[in-house]
């Protein structure tokens, strides 16, 4: 502490009075971050039980702060949004998805065009997202099928079995088609030279650019493959076509063949991790709680259940699904961390605070979504807490409920998002028996950003 403190005790100076664990030479409190046994969202939950909603840390010789204040927040993300910008991940993942993806660029022209111009802004969404509700429903079904097949002989493996399953469903909203194996091998490898690098605890190691071939080779495929793909499609674009492809060239503005691929391709990396974490939260939760199951799968025969099919209005309007959701996404939100920088050219002020340029923050819904002066038995998973007009209070990008984020940077894919896993949810339920031994560990594990639970098996039996 006294060697620390000699350092860096003018670093300090700006940040006096604001709580925070003992930092030690040389890495401050990032120790507690390498913690093999919690995860850095469950860290800065226990500094907010500890300290407040904000902590100040230090990472190796840089403060940060943790913000676990929704009205802090709430400055950063939204009422003061343009005075923070994304550092990390950018230098991460600019190798991955590339500098201009709409999740790291930054302010000015680069993110609000990117945003402004993205498939989710400009096409009418209730419109694009009622026409995806056969191609997702066949797709996730033949996935079922496969499921209830191969769990004759095997366990289904619901960390990989899931990402690919949404990968199918993402392939046939974007693209319009399925991919093979080969294209998903692609995609992981991407991945995870994108989550090494996220998770890389020497910052510059970060001004290397990746060394495997693989990873070179897989993001050519990659790439050359989409942009293929949009030059077919524009000689005869097809406004009869349900997929974001032909409709946003139909109706979006025109971008090159390499833009428009690129952002359709960002969806992947955007949705697969945190949409498959979504669903099989939402499993493993369920099988803990089977009265909660029963009473979900007889709302879905109830409503969703018909010969004919059902219609974006009677999804959404499914009541039960809705509340079965947020609750999973309130108890385990599959994205409970991100971080932001103040920008570098003035101090900026937060709350009763002035940050000197450039402070890094960890923001973190984790712990507000568990916060039991607001949630009554928070750490009770029970979807019925949703009803008589709790839902309507805590809309989703509201202070104690913001899996999507909030602001103007928040998900872009948030409809589509609620909308895909109720679908996948719903198809799984209506067309197969999920047998999950509830005693299985909930290994959360972070990957991409993105919480998700390892190790997680099931069978999967045929409808009785
Ligand atoms: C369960 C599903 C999802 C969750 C929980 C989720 C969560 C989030 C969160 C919390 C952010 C804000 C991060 C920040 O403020 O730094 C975000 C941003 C973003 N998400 Fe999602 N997301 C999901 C699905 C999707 C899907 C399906 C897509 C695309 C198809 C997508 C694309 C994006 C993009 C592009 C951004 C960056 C937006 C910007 O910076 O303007 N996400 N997401």
């Amino acid at each position: 502490m006294g060697l620390f403190n000699l350092l860096h005790g003018r670093k300090a100076r700006p940040f006096k009075g604001i709580p925070g664990p003992t930092p030690s030479f040389p890495m401050g409190n990032a120790g507690e971050f390498l913690d093999k046994m919690r995860q850095p969202w469950e860290v800065c939950s226990d500094f907010a039980h500890e300290f407040g909603g904000v902590t100040l840390v230090w990472m190796a010789g840089q403060p940060a702060l943790i913000l676990n204040d929704p009205d802090l927040i709430g400055e950063v993300l939204e009422s003061n949004w343009t005075s923070y910008y994304k550092d990390a991940p950018c230098k991460a993942l600019a190798p991955v998805i590339t500098r201009r993806s709409l999740f790291i660029t930054n302010y000015g022209k680069g993110w609000s065009k990117a945003r402004e111009e993205n498939a989710f802004s400009v096409l009418n969404q209730q419109q694009f997202l009622s026409q995806q509700i056969e191609p997702l429903q066949t797709v996730i079904k033949r996935d079922v099928e496969q499921f209830i097949d191969r769990s004759k002989s095997s366990d289904i493996d619901l960390y990989w079995d899931t990402q690919k399953l949404s990968f199918h469903a993402f392939s046939q909203v974007f693209w319009g088609q399925t991919f093979g194996d080969q294209v998903f091998d692609w995609f992981q490898n991407l991945a995870r030279t994108g989550d090494w690098r996220m998770q890389c605890k020497v910052p510059p190691l970060l001004n290397i650019p990746p060394v495997r071939p693989s990873f070179y080779t897989s993001r050519s495929k990659w790439y050359l493959m989409f942009e293929r793909l949009v030059k077919e499609a524009r000689k005869n674009p097809d406004a009869s076509a349900p997929d974001m492809l032909n409709q946003a060239l139909v109706h979006g503005p025109q971008l090159s063949d390499a833009v428009l691929a690129e952002a359709l391709a960002t969806n992947f990396f955007g949705g697969v991790f945190s949409g498959s974490s979504t669903i099989n939260t939402a499993l493993y939760l369920l099988a803990k709680h089977p009265n909660e199951s029963e009473k979900l799968v007889a709302a879905l025969k109830a409503d969703l259940g018909g010969e004919d099919g059902y219609d974006l209005e009677t999804l959404l309007g499914c009541k039960q699904l809705d509340f079965v959701l947020r609750e999973a996404m309130r108890y385990y939100p599959a994205v409970p961390l991100y971080l932001r920088n103040s920008v570098k050219d003035r101090e900026v002020k937060l709350g009763n605070h002035t940050l000197p340029p450039n402070t890094m923050l960890f923001i973190s819904n984790y712990y507000l979504h568990k916060f039991s002066h607001h949630w009554p038995e928070s750490e009770k998973f029970d979807p019925s807490r949703w009803d008589k007009g709790v839902a309507e209070e805590n809309p989703f990008a509201s202070g104690h409920f913001f899996p999507y984020g909030r602001g103007p940077r928040a998900c872009i894919g948030q409809e589509y998002g609620i909308f895909y896993t109720k679908i996948a949810l719903a198809t799984l339920l209506l067309n197969s028996n999920v047998e999950l031994d509830p005693s299985q560990k909930f290994n959360q594990h972070f990957f991409f950003g993105v919480m998700m639970p390892k190790g997680l098996k099931a069978k999967f039996h045929a409808p009785g």
